[in-house]
């Protein structure tokens, strides 16, 4: 069911959004990745069905996605992105009340993220929502592939 929020509803994304999602993304200012193409995203969204959301507005445009991955264990917040002229207006908070709300149905004690040392905005925005920064342990990585990754991705 959509979730109504005073100016966008959130819903699920579907690879039928992948072309414009995918606009969404480097419009928002998100790092393309191999890992961010149509066969991956699709993959993705078998994995973790219903955790890829997206916010619409009025006239259905999407200005907003998050991915959310869950893994039995952890919960993820991946790529979490508002359209450049749409910020600041609460849109972000929506898409991740609803992330957060389907974590914990689906029995996640603990979200977490990446962020990147220099994003103020992101730094800002998660520290408002109560994350915290982990001092105590580094994100550690391998590329499995040729072409992977660089760090943090
Ligand atoms: C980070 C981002 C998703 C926030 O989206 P948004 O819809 O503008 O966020 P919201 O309007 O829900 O902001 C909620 C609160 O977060 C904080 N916040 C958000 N953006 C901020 C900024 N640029 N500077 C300082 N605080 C900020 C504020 O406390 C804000 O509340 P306020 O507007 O009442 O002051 C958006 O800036 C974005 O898409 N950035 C580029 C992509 C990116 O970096 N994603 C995160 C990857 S880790």
């Amino acid at each position: 069911m959509p979730t109504a929020h005073d100016r966008v509803t959130i819903t699920e994304v579907t690879m039928d959004d992948y072309p414009v999602v995918h606009v969404l993304w480097q419009r928002g200012d998100l790092w393309m990745r191999p890992s961010d193409g149509p066969q991956a995203t699709l993959l993705k969204l078998k994995r973790d069905p219903g955790l890829f959301l997206g916010a619409r507005d009025v006239r259905g445009r999407l200005v907003g996605t998050v991915m959310g991955g869950w893994d039995g264990r952890r919960a993820y917040v991946y790529h979490l992105a508002v359209l450049p002229e749409k910020r600041r207006q609460g849109i972000a908070d929506a898409l991740m009340d609803e992330l957060e709300e389907r974590f914990r149905r689906l029995g996640a004690l603990k979200a977490k993220t990446q962020i990147l040392v220099d994003n103020v905005a992101s730094r800002a925005f998660f520290t408002r929502r109560g994350y915290l920064r982990e001092d105590d342990c580094e994100p550690w990585g391998k590329e499995l592939v040729e072409g992977g990754a660089p760090p943090c991705r």
